[in-house]
């Protein structure tokens, strides 16, 4: 059966790309964020990952407010990189793994969840930037993706609790996957942000350290919240960190933190890394 090695979660904010693109790793103002990455570079070296689950969010690139799906899961040989408007470059198609998707996509959907399955998909930053601070260098990617979208962009969102429950059926079709594959699952967005309305340049320091400490030994803790509740203590974009808790909770019940960095701000970001192991 295949493995689940390890999940990594970290924000993903457009700028990141710009960075990257004109060299500025060691500007005073980004050194902060790219210096947490190496650690996470040197174990992906070790560990080798065949393939990444990745939970994030599509911005309005693959759906827009006219036809949105809560779950999306991409099911396709090739996910092509796009821009949906900030204007960085466009990254390398990544390799998909159609088998593990349609596994996912079955266990999903015999645990009650109505998903929409998608045979086409682009990605946009909030998975291509993330592959790109793992993986940098511009080159192939090293790694198949199973991407899976979650509605973060028009409410009403899924719940922290519900987003949980589809971590762990994720994690449990992994585990069942007749493969020998090495499995990454990978969660990207927040931490607390807003970027726009009244409180445009929100933060919570004290809300994103106690979330990111929960997910190694309490991790449903995030769970107790309301969407509304979260919204107000993370800001409007910070609840994109339910999708950490998907990713953390296809894990495993039992995981030991490996490396993790935060630091305030990015663009208009608190900026969150974690590596975990199923302990
Ligand atoms: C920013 C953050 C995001 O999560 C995003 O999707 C777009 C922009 C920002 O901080 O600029
Ligand atoms: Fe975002």
């Amino acid at each position: 059966m295949a493995t689940i090695v390890g999940t990594i979660m970290t924000s993903h904010v457009p700028a990141i790309g710009g960075a990257i693109a004109k060299g500025r790793q060691s500007d005073p103002y980004w050194k902060p964020f790219f210096d947490g990455y190496p650690p996470v570079r040197a174990w992906l070296d070790r560990v080798k990952p065949d393939v990444a689950v990745a939970f994030f969010q599509d911005h309005g690139l693959n759906f827009f407010l006219d036809k949105l799906p809560t779950f999306a899961v991409g099911a396709a040989p090739e996910y092509p990189n796009a821009d949906e408007g900030w204007g960085i470059p466009t990254l390398k198609p990544v390799k998909g793994d159609p088998a593990l998707s349609w596994h996912i996509i079955n266990t999903l959907v015999a645990d009650e969840f109505d998903i929409t399955m998608c045979q086409q998909m682009q990605i946009d930053h909030a998975l291509s930037l993330p592959l790109a601070l793992l993986w940098p260098g511009g080159g192939d990617w090293p790694i198949r993706v199973v991407p899976i979208t979650m509605n973060h962009v028009q409410h009403p969102l899924p719940s922290p609790k519900r987003s949980w429950k589809l971590g762990e059926s994720v994690g449990r079709a992994v585990q069942s996957w007749d493969s020998d594959a090495r499995v990454l699952v990978l969660g990207t967005g927040g931490l607390s942000h807003q970027l726009d309305g009244e409180r445009a340049g929100f933060i919570n320091k004290n809300f994103d350290e106690r979330f990111m400490a929960s997910l190694v030994d309490d991790p449903e803790w995030a769970t107790r919240y309301s969407i509304p509740e979260l919204v107000r203590l993370t800001g409007t974009q910070g609840v994109e960190l339910v999708m950490w808790l998907a990713a953390r909770a296809a894990l495993g019940p039992l995981a030991r933190k490996r490396h993790s960095n935060y630091h305030i701000p990015i663009s208009n970001t608190a900026s969150g890394l974690m590596l975990l192991e199923p302990a």
